[in-house]
């Protein structure tokens, strides 16, 4: 069984993504932490992340097990990793990668920009999980002020929209709806009625 999550930054994908996970038995990928990786990859080298050869490279060298979460969450490594991961290059080299997680038994929950469209658009269940924008970045901005760094909301905002323009602007595998998703606009739900609301659609899709 494989559930596709996709979505923008901050739209609560991840921790949908990580409870569905849990509440089926399923392995769960994070594939934004890969690009993630990669742009962190390049930046701790001095490296520029625009340059394809420098990410390239990267994404070639990594390590999918020796990721540190810590260094990747910074608003530098997002900056980053929306950069890289406009690259057809890595997205080809970082395709292997996940479909292989996905091939996992009994299945997997895999979140991301293009899981239903391009990484596994055989997925039993597509999810597109989405909130306004300044929503979207106030959630971020509570995030990053309760883990001490101070941005304004309006920088945080300003950070979503520019990264949502890339992400669905770019040729390489846009971010978008598949054809066959659910939409969930999370803007009006709690956490709890997140996941309530995606269990219904999943058992109903799987009969
Ligand atoms: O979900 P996130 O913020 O950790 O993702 C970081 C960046 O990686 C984001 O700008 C979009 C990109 N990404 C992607 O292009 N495709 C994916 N499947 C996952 C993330």
């Amino acid at each position: 069984m494989i559930i596709a999550v996709d979505g923008p930054a901050a739209s609560g994908k991840g921790t949908l993504a990580r409870a569905l996970a849990r509440h089926y038995g399923l392995a769960y990928l994070d594939t934004g932490s890969l690009y993630r990786a990669v742009g962190q990859a390049v930046l701790a080298v001095g490296g520029d992340p625009t340059h394809e050869g420098a990410a390239l490279a990267a994404a070639k060298a990594l390590d999918p097990t020796r990721i540190d979460e810590k260094v990747i969450r910074t608003a530098e490594a997002g900056h980053a990793a929306s950069l890289v991961a406009a690259m057809p290059a890595v997205r080809a080299a970082m395709l292997d990668l996940q479909r292989r997680f996905a091939a996992r038994k009994p299945g997997a929950v895999l979140d991301g920009r293009d899981i239903g469209t391009v990484v596994c658009p055989q997925a039993d269940v597509k999810l597109f999980v989405s909130a306004s924008p300044e929503i979207r970045a106030h959630r971020r901005w509570l995030e990053l002020n309760s883990s001490g760094v101070s941005l304004s909301e309006a920088q945080v905002l300003e950070d979503v929209k520019e990264r949502d323009r890339r992400d669905a602007e770019r040729a390489a595998s846009p971010m978008r709806p598949a054809s066959d998703a659910h939409l969930l606009d999370t803007s009006d739900l709690s956490i709890e009625a997140t996941f309530d609301a995606a269990v219904a659609i999943i058992d109903k899709a799987m009969g």
